[in-house]
């Protein structure tokens, strides 16, 4: 397996490329179902994730076109998918497939709104929590759908399709909405979803659905309204910038020091994190290409935050944040409120010589002058990508392992840092 080697201590000046948003090209490949016409997506980042959707989608007998090439070739940065689902031919999602990436089972909201019926394997725990589905489960049953449980897969009925209801969302939540939203795009009658989540790429979801027919009104507030149409067709979207990916890189900039522009990069759809790395001395500035991130000598100040739902601090940022914050210049205190279990590279992190005590929710951090580098490893993507973060600034070598969570959401991570300056390099054995 490949490791990610990187001697620290290097400031990042230049560019980085933005490439498009992981968080929103499942869901609207996902999208891809609900209609027998071709969806194209441009912008669609070269990510394990995405080959492995194609791979989802492929068993239910949709046809994947990468920009001309056939799946497993090799393409450019930012490329463009071309996604029939003209027969499906599969309603079932196997557990093979459906327990390697959690988002596949929301193929369980077009396959029964289109077909009438779906048998999507329940996606199991996974390292950063229990992570249930009773609220998809729950939104898909509000839309008239029946929905049994038979040996570890969820199957759900709708023999004269979905119609129109009231959901109410217990709790906001990004998986149940998108949920929600194919759904009742192809259910008869009006569907109200409220307290919906307001993350991006629910809007960049709904944004691409409209382009294909659907009338969804609201999509961005808790209130989304959704006229459900008889039928969908083709349309041509470009997905929307990573702010996961932004929001890494500009806490790489704020460890190491220097000036990095994020090209691309969009302000609005991370702004609490941007205010927060503003609280730590670094200077954000939005300009017409993106964002630049700079730090010069000062040091870091510490800051105190809690994970939220959009707009608040992402829990997607929590582990890069709390790198960051070994560094800083105090203590420094991080509540965790979305997961219950995703702290896992706390420990990793300490390897390097950070300080960091948990009591439950929350890590308590306090700043160290340095950090030295380790053999590390750790076993989801945020967390991956926390640990080149904290190696960037750790003296000596740090040594990334398992670089397959790495990849299932960071597009060539180790080119876009090298091209900045940092000393990093992919090992393959
Ligand atoms: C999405 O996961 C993202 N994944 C996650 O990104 C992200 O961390 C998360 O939203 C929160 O922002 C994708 O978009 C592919 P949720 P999702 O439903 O939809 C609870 C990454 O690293 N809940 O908003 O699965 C749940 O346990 C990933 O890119 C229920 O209780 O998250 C959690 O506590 C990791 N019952 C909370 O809601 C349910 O039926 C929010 O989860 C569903 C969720």
């Amino acid at each position: 397996m490949d490791r990610i080697r990187i001697v620290g201590g290097k400031p990042l000046t230049g560019a980085i490329p933005i490439s498009g948003a992981k968080n929103a090209t499942l869901p609207l490949m996902i999208a891809a179902l609900l209609t027998e016409d071709t969806l194209v997506l441009d912008n669609v980042p070269h990510l394990a994730d995405v080959g492995l959707l194609e791979r989802i989608l492929g068993n239910h007998g949709v046809d994947v076109m990468i920009a001309g090439k056939r799946p497993g070739e090799n393409g450019a940065n930012g490329r463009t998918l071309h996604i029939s689902a003209k027969n499906i031919v599969d309603t079932t999602a196997p557990y093979e497939l459906v327990s390697k990436m959690r988002a596949s089972f929301w193929v369980v909201a077009p396959l029964v709104a289109r077909m009438g019926e779906a048998k999507v394997s329940m996606p199991g725990g996974c390292a950063i929590g229990t992570r249930p589905v009773d609220l998809l489960i729950m939104a898909l049953e509000k839309l008239g759908a029946e929905i049994e449980i038979e040996g570890g897969y969820v199957v759900a009925r709708a023999k004269n399709g979905l119609r129109g209801g009231e959901i109410e969302f217990p709790k906001v939540t990004v998986g149940g909405t998108h949920t929600a939203l194919m759904a009742a795009a192809l259910a008869r009658g009006t569907t109200v979803i409220e307290n919906a989540a307001r993350e991006p790429e629910i809007g960049d979801v709904a944004d691409c659905l409209n382009k294909m027919g659907a009338k969804i009104s609201g999509a961005g507030t808790a209130r989304i309204v959704v006229e459900g149409v008889a039928r969908l067709n083709g349309a041509r979207h470009s997905v929307l910038p990573d702010r996961i990916e932004t929001g890494t890189y500009a806490m790489a900039v704020a460890m190491t020091g220097g000036d990095v522009l994020l090209q691309n990069a969009r302000p609005e759809l991370l702004q609490g994190a941007l205010d927060a790395l503003a609280q730590t001395g670094v200077t954000v500035t939005p300009t017409n290409e993106g964002i630049r991130i700079a730090r010069n000598g000062a040091g870091l100040m510490p800051v105190d935050v809690t994970t939220e739902p959009f707009p608040g601090f992402p829990t997607d940022l929590q582990a890069q944040l709390m790198a960051l914050m070994t560094r800083a210049k105090g203590t420094s205190r991080i509540t965790e409120t979305i997961f219950e279990n995703r702290f896992m590279h706390v420990q990793e992190l300490v390897r390097l010589g950070a300080r960091i005590q948990l009591d439950g929710q929350t890590a308590t951090i306090e700043g160290v002058e340095r950090l030295n580098g380790a053999p590390v490893m750790a076993t989801d993507l945020r967390a991956s990508v926390s640990l080149v973060i904290a190696g960037l600034a750790a003296e000596g070598e740090t040594v990334v392992n398992r670089v397959y969570h790495l990849d299932r959401g960071f597009e060539r991570v180790e080119e876009k840092l090298a091209r900045c300056g940092a000393e990093i390099e992919r090992i393959s054995d």
